[in-house]
């Protein structure tokens, strides 16, 4: 799959967005190293801190599906921004990636891909070499 149809992906899961607080519209697709995808979009509530962004909702859906490695990740938000996955995202998607490109899509369809781990350099990388 190219980088341009994991963007159109991102975005697809991003316009089913549940954000009537925020307004926020973010989307995610996941490839495995399988090459399936999954999607995921964020999920707010009217108790505010039980929302999940739509890294950790794409992510959750994969595991539960089989999912085991992530090769890439795209991120679409409707914010005319390059929405980064948040801090609390990155660490639980250490877990799954090794490394590997995030793709960060604007509403004008814009993109510019960056390595996750210039976004989180060390995680819990070690500890979780000694836990496991
Ligand atoms: N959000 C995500 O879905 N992913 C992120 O990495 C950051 C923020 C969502 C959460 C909330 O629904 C909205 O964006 C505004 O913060």
């Amino acid at each position: 799959m190219t980088a341009e149809e994991l963007a159109r992906l991102a975005r697809t899961a991003g316009e089913r967005s549940y954000s009537p607080y925020s307004k926020v519209k973010v989307g995610c697709a996941l490839e495995a190293t399988d090459g399936t995808i999954f999607l995921g979009c964020n999920v707010e509530n009217a108790s505010f801190s039980m929302t999940l962004c739509a890294e950790r909702t794409a992510l959750f859906k994969g595991v539960s599906e089989g999912l085991r490695r992530v090769r890439r990740v795209a991120i679409w938000s409707d914010t005319g921004i390059f929405l980064y996955p948040c801090g609390a995202c990155l660490q639980v998607l250490s877990e799954w990636i090794d490394d590997g490109d995030v793709i960060l899509v604007r509403d004008d369809g814009e993109s510019k891909t960056v390595r996750f781990h210039e976004l989180i350099p060390h995680s819990l990388s070690e500890l979780k070499d000694r836990l496991t």
